[in-house]
């Protein structure tokens, strides 16, 4: 069964994989691109995979989780810590991306779904999740998990998702790994 993880260098291989297989892909998202000029030099190497999984823990600005099936890598999620965003923001609060392979399977819609909470834990509630008006799957996603649609802006449509103002009590707490506080 699917499982929300903190990244880990066990996974190496099926990362690369999956990797490979995004940057085939017409479009390179922000993160990929940034990560394919940085890393894609010195992750192959164990030493180096090794220390891109530390660069990512060790990211205060966002929290990072994979979504592996046994040794399977099947996507990554990303929330940004900013409870405020500019009011020029399109990127939104969260982040997320499947392999091509292991696309039409619910895995991101578990992905979202399994981090809301900790969304919610980091005080982040509203949380804007964003998609190009052209993402069919991605709006599917944000409309499975209950995003509410404000409306589109510079391309892309905007849904807020509601926790209820109240944290969840520690039941995201085998997510919060980090047990960090959300910048304003
Ligand atoms: C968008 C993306 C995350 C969807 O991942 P996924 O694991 O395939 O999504 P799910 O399997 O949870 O699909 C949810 C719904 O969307 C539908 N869907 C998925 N991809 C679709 C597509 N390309 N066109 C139309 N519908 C699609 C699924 O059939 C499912 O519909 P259902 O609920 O009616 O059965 C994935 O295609 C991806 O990583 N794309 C590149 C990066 C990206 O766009 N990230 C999102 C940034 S906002």
């Amino acid at each position: 069964m699917p499982q929300l993880i903190a990244p880990d260098a066990r996974f190496h291989a099926s990362f690369l994989e999956a990797m490979r297989e995004f940057a085939a892909e017409a479009f390179l998202g922000r993160t990929l691109a940034r990560e394919l000029a940085e890393h894609a030099r010195t992750w192959h190497d164990p030493a180096g995979f090794a220390r891109y999984v530390e660069t990512v823990l060790a990211d205060d600005s966002a929290d990072t989780y994979w979504y592996v099936d046994g040794a399977a890598f099947l996507g990554r999620i990303r929330i940004r810590h900013r409870r405020l965003l500019p009011p020029d923001d399109l990127a939104g609060h969260i982040g997320y991306g499947v392999r091509p392979s292991a696309r039409r399977q619910g895995h991101a819609t578990g992905m979202l779904r399994g981090v809301l909470p900790h969304a919610f834990d980091l005080g982040i509630d509203p949380v804007l999740v964003t998609c190009d008006t052209v993402n069919t799957g991605s709006r599917k996603v944000i409309e499975a998990v209950g995003g509410v649609l404000e409306g589109e802006r510079g391309g892309k449509l905007r849904f807020w998702v509601a926790g209820g103002g109240s944290k969840t009590g520690g039941g995201a707490s085998s997510l919060a790994w980090k047990n960090r506080r959300s910048a304003p």
